[in-house]
């Protein structure tokens, strides 16, 4: 493996990235033409001028997510380590559905997971996997849910159940959740939005009293979603609480970390992830704040057998497992086919070590709040509270649309609206480490003088 040709290109790709635009500014016309003319799959066509091309248009036409001042929606620059796994991967291509036919792979991303589940402060025999992302963590949680608290579910179905089971979660929690009531029959209606406190975390107050209105009414409340860094607000909801209410009420308690579980290996932070241990499965996504690319989502349960009761297959075109302790994905997961996604955290954690994560991730933390800093200083108003680099902001006379279409014309920073408690607000995360002092004091300044503007020239011409 040519590792040192790859660092270089990866360095010019950064450098190249960093001095271009974030934003793309292409019609869907535009690609569907160019494509159109240049690729009939007739016949062949040289490989370098392909690449070449493929390689443009993703530096053209694409939000450059990897930019230090893409400051967007927990997509990650991505450390050199772990693209030279995906790239690893791809040459051999490992297919690690069942054990025998992949044991290094196998063997690998347990050893990977093991140790991030001690982290979590999980048993040693519980059960952890890699998935596609952060909604097939979220959608297993569901059906070991079901599982668990039906054994008769995997064979006959939710009709079969003489109760509705019910999900708690908050306004705040990933939207993936709906698409789990629906895929998994229990249906949307299913989910229980509970209230949040002033800090947009859930109230367990308002939870018990929903536990207690639905279990009047012959429902089964089943489990309840805590999370771990919202995707709007990055805020961590009281787990601790969570946790016994759940223990105590005999619900599952799943905690979506998507985003913000990397945390956990930063001795600064940590303490805000208290209560994780005590949940029945965690959602975390490497490919969110670990820094490595898509398709690294990773799902811890606590218990191993009702992973094994709820994705059990039985194939004789399958290899079968060597030993008792060697688990074949295809029976414990929802994929079947697997690609060796957990290389990627494997070789970057390796690179870099905890305490090089632990780093990252507070270098990121450190510029969130310098930037929070600086927006507060200058006259711009928090609307969000959290340990973790997640700033949602506003100002009196602001138009949040027209302020964001400058950013953007302007190529200053990849922000988003978000809407707390009905109000438009401006989303800022830090989402690389690459993002300098520098970059966010000129992004804040950037934006000062986008306000100035607005306020000389309310709602004229294009600019703000
Ligand atoms: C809290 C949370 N959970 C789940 C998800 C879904 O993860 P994925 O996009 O990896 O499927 C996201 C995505 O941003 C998220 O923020």
């Amino acid at each position: 493996m040519v590792i040192d040709e790859i660092r270089s290109e990866f360095a010019k790709l950064q450098d190249r990235l960093q001095k271009g635009p974030i934003f793309p500014n292409v019609t869907p016309e535009e690609i569907r033409n160019h494509l159109a003319s240049r690729y009939s799959f007739c016949g062949p066509l040289d490989l370098q001028t392909i690449v070449a091309d493929v390689e443009q248009m993703l530096a053209n036409w694409q939000v450059q997510v990897t930019h230090p001042r893409y400051l967007g929606l927990f997509n990650p620059s991505v450390t050199l380590s772990s693209v030279i796994a995906d790239v690893l991967v791809a040459f051999y291509n490992p297919q690690l559905a069942s054990w025998r036919t992949s044991p290094a792979g196998n063997e690998i991303e347990r050893f990977t997971l093991d140790w991030l589940a001690s982290r979590f402060g999980f048993p040693q025999d519980a059960i952890a996997n890699f998935t596609n992302g952060g909604a097939e963590a979220n959608l297993s949680a569901v059906i070991a849910a079901l599982t668990h608290a039906f054994p008769s579910y995997g064979d006959n179905g939710l009709a079969s159940l003489m109760t509705a089971p019910v999900i708690y979660l908050s306004e705040e929690a990933h939207h993936s959740f709906s698409k789990i009531a629906h895929m998994t029959g229990l249906g949307r209606h299913a989910l229980r939005i509970v209230a949040t406190d002033a800090q947009l975390r859930m109230d367990p107050q308002d939870l018990a009293r929903r536990v207690v209105e639905d279990r009047r009414r012959g429902l089964f409340p089943l489990m309840v979603v805590g999370t771990c860094g919202t995707t709007t607000a990055g805020v961590i909801d009281p787990l601790p609480e969570l946790g016994s209410y759940c223990r105590q009420e005999g619900l599952w308690f799943h905690v979506d970390a998507a985003w913000g579980g990397a945390a956990i290996v930063s001795p600064q932070l940590r303490q805000h992830l208290a209560g994780i241990e005590a949940a029945d499965s965690i959602t975390c996504d490497a490919h969110k704040w670990f820094s490595v690319p898509m398709g690294c989502g990773m799902f811890f349960c606590r218990h191993p057998e009702t992973l094994v009761q709820a994705f059990r297959a039985d194939a004789s075109y399958m290899p079968g497992r060597p030993t008792e302790s060697a688990r074949d994905p295809y029976t414990t997961t929802v994929q079947w086919s697997r690609r060796f996604v957990g290389l990627k955290l494997f070789l970057s954690l390796a690179q870099h070590g905890e305490a090089g994560y632990a780093a990252m991730i507070e270098q990121q933390t450190r510029m969130g709040h310098r930037m929070r800093e600086c927006l507060i200083g200058s006259g711009w108003r928090m609307v969000n509270t959290t340990p973790l680099p997640v700033l949602c902001f506003t100002r009196d006379g602001l138009d949040v649309p027209r302020c964001l279409a400058s950013m953007r014309e302007q190529q200053i920073a990849w922000v988003s609206e978000a809407r707390i408690g009905g109000e438009p607000v401006i989303r800022a995360c830090i989402s690389s480490f690459r993002t300098t002092e520098q970059d966010v004091l000129w992004v804040v300044d950037e934006m000062n003088r986008i306000f100035r503007q607005q306020v000389a020239s309310p709602a004229v011409g294009k600019e703000c």
